[in-house]
């Protein structure tokens, strides 16, 4: 079943393996295809072979995003948003389940980082939100809370809404108070918006514009940093480098995170950031695009067999997913230490066409065992040969 076999499949039951791919270093750089992309999802689409595209990128919504990859790629058969998830789509699930440990309601107010204008922020109503403000809101009320942004005025203003409540510390109860800060995507102003979050997390409660009197109790673990019910603190993405246009990695929301803990450390004598990071590799991310994929498999083989195919029992199992990544440190690593809860074995393999280059110290996988791949490929082409010839 190379990529040469080009008869459409006939109505046959698609196969109990899948695929899922890493988008930046995998099927594309930038919006620039990676040769061999599009045929290869092409291939699959004909053939039936269910795949998911498992992205840490992000900033708009699942639906904008694979409209998008669809045209870059050139896909006669659009992806669609049940096989397509993004750094922050686990987040819709914080309104709607409550094991996902954040104890967010809609009515919340969260503060949303990162992304261009208000994407990010629609994205977050678009997951149920309803009380979302963005640091360009913040900063156009109260310039003087970053001396140093007034450079980037006429862009915040052209996307900023009015704050929900003043900041107003004098009284508290009545001043902004924030319950969550999660980060969407790459912020734009890393400066503007680390000195928010470390606002935040010396706060008393997420009132903005407070310090919580606790902060350096010696007596408290952390030094009473973070002591307090300061908001929670979450990324959507860990990645340090990924690959972009540019020939070499680039710092991705990872750079952002480990720069701000360097000045919380820095501000608390110590004290650890706590905070909660999605994305590959974490183990929230890839359970949840095992359970994504496997419904998406599901709802393929009905299509493709008939609804009674729904019939509890009927379908076999998802028994392998073959993960196609160019990050050793995230999607590598990830589909390594990925524990199925439907005893799905997950096959990792690396490309050659983005963030990994071989013989780097960064991935020593005599040093580092975690991040080594089942096998090494050119790219996704050649990643799709080697799994489907291991299927024949
Ligand atoms: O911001 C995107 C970057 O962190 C990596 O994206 O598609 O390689 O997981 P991807
Ligand atoms: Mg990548």
């Amino acid at each position: 079943r190379k990529l040469s076999g080009r008869t459409p499949a006939a109505k046959k039951e698609p196969p109990d393996f899948a695929f899922a791919f890493d988008i930046d270093g995998v099927l594309l750089r930038s919006a620039t295809p990676i040769p061999g992309a599009s045929q290869s999802l092409a291939y699959l689409q004909q053939q039936q072979i269910p795949f998911i595209l498992l992205t840490n990128g992000g900033g708009k919504h699942e639906s904008q995003r694979v409209s998008d990859l669809s045209r870059s790629l050139s896909l006669t058969t659009p992806l669609t948003t049940q096989n397509f998830i993004q750094s922050h789509t686990p987040y819709a699930d914080f309104l709607h389940n409550s094991s996902s440990g954040a104890g967010l309601s809609a009515h919340s107010t969260i503060l949303v980082i990162g992304g261009s204008g208000n994407q990010c922020r629609s994205v977050a109503e678009s997951y149920g939100f309803k009380s979302v403000i963005t640091p360009a809101d913040i900063f156009t009320s109260y310039p003087e809370i970053w001396p140093f942004s007034s450079v980037f005025d006429s862009y915040y203003s052209s996307f900023a809404r009015p704050l929900p409540k003043p900041i107003n510390p004098t009284s508290p109860s009545s001043s902004l108070k924030i319950d969550a800060v999660l980060i969407f995507h790459d912020p734009r102003d890393w400066a503007l918006d680390t000195q928010l979050v470390l606002d935040l997390l010396l706060s008393d409660s997420g009132i903005l514009g407070t310090v919580s009197s606790r902060n350096g109790d010696k007596d408290l673990p952390n030094n009473g940093y973070q002591q307090h019910d300061q908001p929670p603190l979450y990324f959507s993405n860990p990645d340090l480098l990924w690959a972009a246009g540019w020939h070499l990695p680039r710092l991705g929301q990872g750079g952002f995170i480990h720069s701000l803990e360097g000045i919380w450390r820095r501000l608390t004598h110590g004290a650890e950031l706590r905070r909660t990071v999605i994305g590959k590799p974490s183990a929230l991310t890839y359970e949840f695009a095992e359970k994504r994929l496997d419904r998406y498999r599901r709802d393929l083989i009905c299509q493709t067999m008939g609804s009674e195919m729904a019939t509890p029992g009927t379908i076999r199992d998802l028994k392998k997913v073959y993960m196609v990544g160019d990050n050793p440190e995230s999607d590598i690593m990830g589909a390594n230490n990925h524990k199925s809860q439907r005893g799905t074995e997950w096959v990792s393999v690396l490309v050659k066409t983005g963030v990994f280059r071989e013989g780097e110290s960064r991935y020593d996988f005599g040093k580092r065992p975690e991040l080594k791949p089942r096998i090494i490929v050119e790219n996704v082409r050649a990643a799709v040969d080697w799994a489907l010839r291991k299927e024949e």
